[in-house]
């Protein structure tokens, strides 16, 4: 039917009109970018009223969405509805965790629930379409944006991928609590050359098939409505120019019918990449590649036209991308009534509800990881104890916030102080040490850090000193990571390792919360700090998720994401590496330099991938297989023992990872392919059951081919992916 009602729409639309759905502005143009030139607010509205827009983003709240709406409905011809965008990344007003910090949950229900209540909450608001998740897989702690992806592999990524496009989209698009899901940025852009912000991506088939196009696919699969492509080169081409990509994998191969917006002014940036001449270039280049929206380039509004009517753009590429921006408005129920999503009385009541600081509180404690409790330091005694708590952040309500959080209001989460005053029986001692950031804090400006004030750091050492435990809140600012936020220096900013080693020298018992929004090389702390708790950037409810993490109200279960670098020359660091011909070679103290490996520093990971412990303890054992030799397409049955040894109820994320040990092409050292959140009451012994096949066995080639090889592979089961058993099998020749 939809199809029926969109085919008879074009047919009565004019080559304006056309080109005008295919156009996207923004409505407050200092927020994601620079406006182009000419990007005048006239501009727009004249624009909005002569049907030459189809599409608005960051316009927000049921009465800015309202105004814009009835201009197009009711002024232009045909009165065709505006889809809504936003960056709706962990949350609208009320804020989630970042989704790096989600992705450590592994809780896939916990992260579906998470987008469900974000789509709610902005589609209370009057939007009705994210430009989330981000599926960009990355191995590079110094890209900003690791913050807004699900880490460093494509197994788990995918999963990921597809519990956010199902939360934001929910059942039925057409239910105005539910929006539409953007899968963004197709393709590469994670993999930015030296982690620095919008480089080209230097990436052979075999990583971009099997690493980069995964999560991708898997969003498709899911039904995910909308793709962004990104801003970075491949081979030379712009992505956003990329016919590969676009048309002959995304469209062709994947059968995806939905449409591809534009990064912000990607379409006139291939010009300044120096791909195309001009902007009329770069608009023919975009639209036949498959991009079917520009999101503020006002490349297609100036020029498409022109092009079709010059004869150098076929009209059927016009009619194939408005068919499909207007299929997902149909879908969205926009037709029906384009003011469904408005409703100022829904608005009132959904923005910040407690249903949704609830979702939000149990999404944040989900995500904290433990990476380190000597001692049994954690969970702290609930009385009798003094204790001094340390680091500007500790007292900050804006960091934890995290970036990309444009609808949400400053100074709005919960502090770590607010959080742990909340447990009386302790004296608690707040001193901040030093300021972590000086000068202006917002989404655009570039932060400065306090490089050289150290005058609290007296007050913050003597109250350490009087202490019986001392937690420091220490870290990134939650806006110096996200877009445009690369950093080549991994250490804890401005003078906050200084003032964690002075807090150290007068007492041992040091809990550090981390706040971050990417691996942070932090081998000292890792060496001599008896406990380390990974808290990310919370979002709205951090204060409350930290403080019951210390007091073991709630028992951490996070694993990472993304390993973490012993320093910044070890980056990019990933588990999923191929052997080299030259591996190191494991003995100790063999003095021979043709390894591949380090002078300084060896070749593993301070934190792995997957790793995360608990306040209780798992052990693995019995680890089978139910045979050791299979034909292609039988089952590969997989069981292990795990059991909570420890003193508390507990949770523990299973891996599987297997290693194809050779092929075609080389298959990496290890690669997840199973995971199972497993609750276990202490003293508990359960068997976890996986079962791989073909669609885990297999890879694709440099063709980009999904291929099934005979041969030997090894299974790995563990806590993480450096700590396992291990098991072999044979896949037999057909
Ligand atoms: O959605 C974002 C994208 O991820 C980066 N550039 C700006 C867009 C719109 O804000």
């Amino acid at each position: 039917i939809i199809t029926k009602k969109v085919d008879s729409l074009l047919n009565i639309m004019t080559l304006e009109e056309k080109v005008g759905q295919m156009n996207q502005y923004n409505g407050f143009w200092e927020v994601t970018g620079p406006a182009p030139e000419g990007g005048s607010a006239e501009e727009k509205y004249e624009h909005l009223r002569s049907g030459l827009v189809g599409s608005m983003l960051t316009v927000r709240g049921v009465e800015q969405v309202r105004a814009v709406q009835k201009i197009v409905v009711e002024e232009t011809r045909l009165g065709i509805p505006l889809i809504i965008g936003f960056d709706v990344i962990h949350g609208y007003k009320t804020l989630s965790p970042i989704p790096l910090a989600e992705s450590a949950s592994w809780d896939m229900e916990a992260i579906q629930k998470s987008a469900e209540v974000a789509a709610k909450e902005a589609a209370a608001s009057g939007i009705n379409w994210t430009f989330a998740p981000m599926v960009d897989i990355s191995r590079d702690a110094r890209w900003g944006r690791v913050m807004e992806g699900g880490g460093e592999d494509p197994y788990l990524g995918s999963k990921i991928a597809v519990a956010r496009v199902k939360g934001f989209q929910g059942e039925d698009l057409s239910d105005p609590l539910t929006i539409a899901a953007t899968a963004k940025h197709f393709a590469g852009y994670g993999f930015a050359e030296a982690g620095r912000e919008y480089n080209k991506a230097d990436i052979g088939s075999v990583t971009l098939h099997n690493m980069v196009l995964p999560p991708f696919k898997a969003a498709k699969e899911a039904g995910v409505r909308t793709f962004m492509n990104g801003f970075n080169e491949i081979n030379g081409v712009p992505v956003t120019g990329s016919e590969y990509l676009l048309r002959d994998i995304l469209k062709e191969e994947w059968g995806f019918e939905g449409f591809v917006i534009s990064d912000y002014a990607s379409i006139e940036e291939m010009a300044t990449h120096g791909y195309v001449k001009n902007e009329r270039m770069a608009a023919k280049k975009a639209a036949e590649a498959g991009v079917d929206m520009d999101m503020e380039s006002y490349a297609y509004v100036n020029e498409l036209a022109d092009l079709v009517r010059d004869g150098e753009v076929d009209e059927a590429v016009i009619d194939d991308a408005v068919g499909r921006i207007l299929r997902v408005k149909f879908e969205l129920g926009l037709f029906d009534d384009p003011y469904k999503y408005l409703d100022e009385q829904r608005e009132k009541e959904i923005v910040g509800s407690s249903e949704i600081r609830e979702a939000v509180l149990d999404m944040a404690k989900k995500s904290i990881v433990l990476l380190k409790n000597e001692r049994n330091l954690l969970p702290l005694k609930k009385s009798g104890q003094k204790i001094a708590l340390i680091g500007a952040l500790a007292n900050d309500k804006n960091s934890p916030l995290g970036s990309w959080r444009i609808a949400s209001e400053d100074h709005t989460a919960v502090s770590v102080l607010e959080g742990m005053q909340q447990y009386e029986g302790n004296e608690l001692v707040f001193e901040k040490g030093a300021d972590l950031v000086t000068g202006q804090v917002t989404f655009i400006n570039e932060l400065t850090f306090n490089e050289t004030d150290k005058s609290g750091f007296d007050a913050a050492i003597s109250a350490a000193e009087d202490a019986d435990v001392v937690v420091m809140v220490l870290g990134e600012h939650g806006f110096q990571s996200g877009e445009g936020r690369s950093r080549t220096n991994l250490d804890l900013p401005g003078v906050q390792q200084e003032l964690l080693e002075k807090v150290f020298e007068v007492n041992k018992n040091v809990v550090l919360v981390l706040n971050n929004g990417r691996p942070l090389a932090i081998g000292w702390a890792a060496e001599n700090i008896p406990a380390i708790v990974e808290a990310w950037h919370l979002g709205t409810e951090t204060g409350n998720a930290v403080a019951q993490v210390l007091y073991g109200d709630y028992n951490p279960s996070g694993k990472l994401p993304m390993t973490f670098p012993r320093n910044i020359g070890q980056t990019p660091i990933y588990y999923n590496h191929g052997n080299t011909g030259r591996p190191v070679d494991p003995q100790p103290g063999d003095n021979m330099v043709f390894w591949s490996h380090y002078m300084d520093v060896e070749n593993t990971p301070l934190y792995p991938f997957g790793f995360g412990l608990s306040y209780t303890t798992f052990e693995y054992d019995n680890l089978q297989l139910n045979k050791n030799s299979y034909k292609r397409n039988e089952p590969v049955e997989v069981s292990v023992q795990v059991t909570n040894t420890g003193e508390y109820d507990g949770k523990e994320v299973v891996q599987l990872y297997i290693r194809d040990l050779y092929g075609s092409i080389i298959r990496p050292v290890k690669e997840l392919k199973g995971f199972e959140l497993t609750e276990l009451q202490k003293g508990e012994t359960k068997t976890v059951n996986f079962v791989l096949s073909e669609k885990e066995l297999g890879f694709y080639n440099a063709q980009g081919e999904y291929v099934i090889e005979p041969g030997e592979f090894e299974v790995f089961v563990g806590g993480n992916s450096m700590e396992t058993l291990k098991a072999s099998f044979v896949l037999e020749e057909e």
